[in-house]
């Protein structure tokens, strides 16, 4: 079957971080209908009641009923354990029979947008974000590989979630520009490196969720980058987490993508 034939994920196991609200609960919930009975979902957030909520709504579904697997993995990745509860669930829940691993790098945090550069002397502060936004994601790559190495039969995808930021410059978006700018330059590496595997780093649009909440908006110092946010929400320009994962699903399906490049939705 050639790539571009593919309409399912296989029979996977998905480790998808931030998972407990907003587009990574969206991405768990479009692959548990696109992988094939037995896979598993492994869920990763700090709240645990939202995740055990969507463990349970996924059982109940057809994907559930057909013999998904759910786990749910309460956890801090700006931890160091909370990284290795992550890698330790992921390796019990592996079985011979699952032929696809796929590392949905999701989870992240907007960082105080209310402040310019200068004002950013703290070094605590700064390393907190950094720990989070670009370490863990960096640790957690590089140990679900090692937990998973290369071999026959085995297809291996790792997916980071990125931005436009990632890019390009926002007054007053110091942290997540560079925070996303450095998180997309591990996985361009990692797909130089390890050549079998399938890297993609996909920029989901502006949707209702971090960004658009009323509360970031409204805490973003720079008046020009404040008004363009809140007339896009104004003018219904923003993207439901659903569409913008539908584009994201149909990509991995086709599976023709570079390893390693950088997908935009609005480039789809
Ligand atoms: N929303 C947008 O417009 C937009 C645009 C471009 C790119 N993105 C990217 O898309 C991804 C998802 O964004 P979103 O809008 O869905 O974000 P969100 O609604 O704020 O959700 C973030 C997720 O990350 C988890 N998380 C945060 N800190 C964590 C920690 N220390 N340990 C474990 N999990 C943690 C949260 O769970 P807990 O709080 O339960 O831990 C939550 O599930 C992010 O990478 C974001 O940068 C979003």
């Amino acid at each position: 079957m050639s790539s571009t034939e593919c309409r399912d994920l296989g029979r996977a196991l998905c480790i998808i971080t931030g998972a407990s609200r907003g587009f990574g609960q969206t991405i768990a919930r479009n692959m548990s209908r696109l992988v094939k009975p037995g896979s598993v979902l492994v869920l990763v957030a700090r709240s645990g009641d939202d995740l055990r909520a969507l463990q349970a709504e996924l059982a109940e579904s057809e994907a559930g009923r057909v013999g998904l697997v759910v786990e749910c993995v309460v956890a801090d990745l700006g931890q160091p354990d909370g990284l290795e509860a992550v890698v330790r669930r992921s390796q019990e829940s592996f079985s011979e029979d699952l032929d696809h691993i796929i590392l949905v790098n999701n989870a992240a945090s907007l960082g105080d947008v209310s402040r310019y550069v200068k004002s950013f002397t703290n070094m605590a502060e700064v390393d907190s974000y950094l720990s989070l936004n670009v370490t863990s994601s960096l640790c957690l790559t590089a140990s679900i590989l090692q937990a998973f190495p290369q071999c026959p039969g085995l297809r291996r995808t790792v997916i980071n979630i990125t931005s436009l930021c990632a890019l390009q410059p926002f007054r007053s978006w110091v942290l997540y520009c560079t925070g996303k700018a450095a998180r997309e330059m591990i996985f361009r590496v990692l797909a130089e490196e390890e050549p079998d595997l399938r890297v993609l780093n996909y920029s989901p649009g502006e949707e209702r969720s971090l960004h658009s909440s009323l509360a970031s908006q409204s805490k973003t110092a720079d008046p020009t980058i404040r008004k363009s946010f809140s007339d896009m929400f104004a003018q219904g320009q923003l993207l439901t987490c659903e569409e913008s994962c539908a584009k994201l699903m149909k990509v991995l399906l086709d599976d023709n993508y570079t390893s390693g490049a950088h997908i935009d939705i609005y480039d789809l």
